[in-house]
């Protein structure tokens, strides 16, 4: 039986590079990068075997960037969700945030509220998008609320406090780099990793297809024999 990719996890890089490679702006990167993001999901959201797709939109280091680009990329966030709201509700998916949202502005807490509400019940794909998230930051968390709570930290506990409990299949970044730069990492134990070279804005479902095209053929032994 071949592996279905109910899981896909994106580090969604290479926005800057894509632009600059042009002379434009590293911010006008992120806008056509947010049009990749939509092309995406959308096939995502078309393959029922998909279930869930978590997209890596804003680390807990990406702070460090001058104050302009972070500026714009929380207006892109904020712009995009407001946008993409009916299309969501349209294509019966569910967005869900991860990561820890409470620096952000109140307008941009309301416009995530907000739409995560009004898909409550949409039962196709789960849009996830990781805002403010690292790895490590979540693993933290979790783990202080447990011993907040005096409960025992056990695998169960643990992966039940994450902001994301769901194992990841397909761990895809673009851009070039091999590295997770704290994403998902007690999610991504077992999950198949595949870098490629293309750069966000041009990343398609073409090779989105072809990547699990090849995703199917891996042998997942999970530490056991096949
Ligand atoms: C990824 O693209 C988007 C975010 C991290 C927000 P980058 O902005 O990292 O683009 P490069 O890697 O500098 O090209
Ligand atoms: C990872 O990309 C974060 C996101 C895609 C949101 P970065 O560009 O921030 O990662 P590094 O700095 O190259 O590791
Ligand atoms: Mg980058």
């Amino acid at each position: 039986m071949s592996n279905q990719p109910r899981h896909i996890a994106i580090i969604m890089d290479g926005n800057g590079r894509w632009a600059e490679a042009q002379g434009k702006s590293r911010t006008y990167g992120h806008e056509r990068g947010a049009e990749t993001v939509r092309a995406i999901t959308t096939y995502c959201a078309q393959h029922k075997e998909i279930d869930r797709l978590t997209l890596y939109a804003f680390s807990t280091e990406n702070w460090k960037r001058p104050k302009i680009e972070v500026e714009f990329l929380m207006k892109l966030l904020e712009k995009y969700l407001k946008n993409e709201r009916a299309t969501y509700l349209k294509n019966n998916i569910r967005f869900e945030p991860i990561g820890d949202l409470s620096i952000f502005s109140k307008s941009l807490r309301a416009v995530i509220d907000d739409v995560q509400k009004a898909t409550q019940g949409c039962n196709g794909l789960v849009q996830c998008l990781a805002l403010n998230y690292g790895g490590c930051d979540e693993i933290v968390r979790a783990a202080n609320t447990l011993c907040q709570r005096g409960e025992l930290i056990s695998f169960d506990t643990l992966n039940a406090q994450l902001d994301c409990s769901h194992d990841v299949d397909l761990l895809i970044r673009t851009g070039g780099d091999q590295r997770l730069s704290n994403f998902l990492l007690w999610q991504s134990a077992y999950a198949e990793l595949f870098f490629t070279k293309t750069l966000w804005p041009e990343f398609t479902a073409d090779e989105l297809e072809a990547i699990i095209k090849k995703f199917k053929t891996v042998e997942r032994r999970f530490g056991g024999l096949n």
